[in-house]
């Protein structure tokens, strides 16, 4: 075959042991994600190294060392043993992307807690979910986000610990304890909690079709492929200044926004600020970085500033362009072709899978609108929805599929082994996308093959919105679905029946829609809100929401015949 590359022949005989020996993982050092993060690296004489640059909203820069990041994250290590929290306690970070974020996740670890990263722009409801299905023991936040985590810790018994890291002056409530990084004594040692390959580190939650959101429990020996992919896929080299775009509350912005990174020694750039083309632009420049990882809506966003945005900047120190979350339009990798020089590579996988599974190969010919292929070390295939069987024919869709066993796959859906195991057939997990593979081994993503929604690149569960709605003391009956968007791929369109009484009106459609936001988040809010007399149901009641979307997707709706009222 033509494309047979330098990649294939390269990789053949591939082991994630070549992860374990550049890692030393288990030698003589702790298993600890936290200790190959910030104490191996300055081990190894990097200690002087920067770690993070960090600007923030007001245009405020602060600079770490691997020495910074080492002591200050011992020093949160040491702050919650003191306070009595427990190796395998589910810690929660509830922040927006400040340093103290990226830091005490590291702390978190090597106390040997479990990290449970949420998405700050979550409202309490989208939060209590969370925090009650793992039985979350402490909360670190700032003064900005603590009112959600007062108004329903009443109904959280296990949440004994609030930490607020800018706590100042601030009048502490019960249950509360202040944590000032900066001002905290450096700790210089710290005896890093021994964990095991198999011992848990990060719970993530996702979003499902159906029930609530899951968490997707992940172990300490992850790091063997977050490390190896993010050398290899992401081509960091000593030399590089990185930036990740994405936020830590989702998996992108941990597995490769923290560990990739931090594990391989590189510098990294955060920007906690809104999206503006320049701004991004102006900060690419002024760093002057060089691997730069973005999804496509923000992509889409920046391609509709046009080249003209990008040539007010000189932004030739970018070197290498890579994009996750949703799917990347071949538009888009032609646009950067033009406005950088360079293709955005793009890059498959999911919390579940911890680390980057299918992806474009720096030196692979890429094919613009393709994920790319497999990463070595991963068997990946598409197979038939009914029995499980690979398809062989190139080109036929099919559901993803991998092979278990990579080093960073999750090991469970924290209390839900139901659910965890329906994921895995005929000896497969299935990763719930639909797509094709060419003769030549690139995958084409289709579709995803449940109700879940992506918007701008992040998961919102139907059932969790639908659940909302019907709070709202004028909803009687909701669905929720993506329908189609220019930027964001889908955003959530909302059908509701409303109680009697209850009229159809602009305010009450942007009541529901505020509720919404507040309750959960901004990516949960519907951008519209279709009234309804009643919903399309099954003979047995459940609510066919895949009738609605096809509607929204102008796709055939299929077979109506078991509608409650066709
Ligand atoms: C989707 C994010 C198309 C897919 C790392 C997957 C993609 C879900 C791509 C996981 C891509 C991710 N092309 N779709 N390159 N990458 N997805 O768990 O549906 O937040 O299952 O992890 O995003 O989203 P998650």
């Amino acid at each position: 075959m033509s494309n047979m590359g330098s990649y294939e022949e390269k990789y053949k005989d591939f082991d994630w042991k070549i992860s374990e020996a550049e890692l030393s993982f288990g030698k003589n050092d702790p298993i600890n994600i936290g200790y190959f993060c910030s104490d191996r690296i300055c081990e190894q004489g990097l200690g002087k190294k920067l770690a993070l640059i960090w600007e923030g909203f007001t245009g405020e820069v602060k600079k770490y060392t691997y020495d910074d990041i080492r002591f200050h994250s011992n020093a949160f290590a040491q702050f919650f043993r003191e306070i009595g929290l427990k190796p395998q306690d589910r810690i929660c970070l509830f922040m927006d992307r400040i340093p103290e974020l990226y830091i005490s996740f590291l702390g978190i670890l090597k106390m040997g807690g479990i990290a449970q990263p949420l998405f700050s722009a979550f409202g309490e409801e989208a939060l209590f979910t969370r925090l009650d299905d793992a039985k979350t023991k402490a909360i670190l936040t700032t003064k900005k986000h603590v009112g959600k985590v007062r108004r329903i810790r009443e109904t959280l018994p296990e949440l004994t610990k609030i930490i607020v890291v800018d706590a100042d002056d601030f009048k502490l409530q019960e249950r509360e304890f202040a944590f000032s990084m900066e001002k905290a004594p450096r700790v210089e040692k710290f005896d890093v909690f021994q964990a095991e390959r198999e011992t848990p580190s990060v719970l993530h939650y996702t979003s499902g079709t159906t029930g609530k959101p899951k968490g997707a429990l992940h172990v300490h020996s992850s790091i063997i492929a977050q490390y190896l992919t993010t050398k290899w896929v992401l081509d960091l080299k000593p030399d590089d200044i990185y930036w990740c775009t994405a936020d830590p509350g989702w998996v992108t912005g941990t597995s490769y926004g923290i560990i990739g990174p931090w594990s391989n020694g590189v510098t990294q750039v955060v920007l906690d600020s809104g999206f503006s083309a320049d701004k991004w632009y102006a900060f690419a420049e002024k760093y002057k970085v060089t691997v730069w990882y973005s999804a496509p809506t923000a992509i889409r966003l920046l391609m509709k500033e046009g080249i003209e945005a990008v040539k007010r900047h000189d932004l030739s120190s970018l070197r290498y362009l890579l994009s996750v979350g949703e799917p990347l339009n071949a538009e888009a990798v032609v646009w950067s072709q033009k406005a950088f020089g360079k293709p955005f590579h793009d890059t498959y996988w999911q919390t579940e899978t911890g680390s980057i599974v299918i992806t474009n190969f720096l030196g692979m010919e890429i094919r613009p609108g393709s994920m790319g292929k497999a990463f070595p070390g991963i068997v990946a295939t598409v197979v038939d929805p009914k029995n499980f069987e690979p398809i062989t024919t190139p080109g036929s869709v099919g559901l993803i599929a991998l092979k278990p066993g990579w080093p960073s796959m999750f090991r469970a859906y924290w209390n839900n082994k139901e659910i965890y195991d329906n994921k895995f057939k005929n000896g497969w997990y299935i990763c719930g996308d639909r797509s094709s593979i060419d003769k030549d081994g690139y995958f084409w993503f289709v579709g995803r093959d449940d109700d879940v929604i992506n918007t701008a690149g992040h998961l919102v569960g139907p059932f969790e919105i639908e659940s909302a709605l019907i709070e709202h003391k004028a909803v009687a009956e909701a669905a929720a679905v993506g329908k189609p968007d220019p930027i964001n791929m889908e955003v959530v369109k909302a059908f509701v029946a409303l109680k009697k009484g209850f009229e159809p009106s602009d305010d009450l459609e942007l009541d529901i829609m505020n509720f919404i936001r507040k309750k959960l988040s901004p990516l949960a809010m519907p951008q519209e809100i279709a009234f309804v007399q009643s919903l399309p149901k099954t003979r047995s009641g459940k609510i066919m929401r895949r009738m609605l979307r096809a509607q929204e997707w102008g796709e055939p709706i299929g077979d109506t015949s078991t509608l409650e009222n066709d």
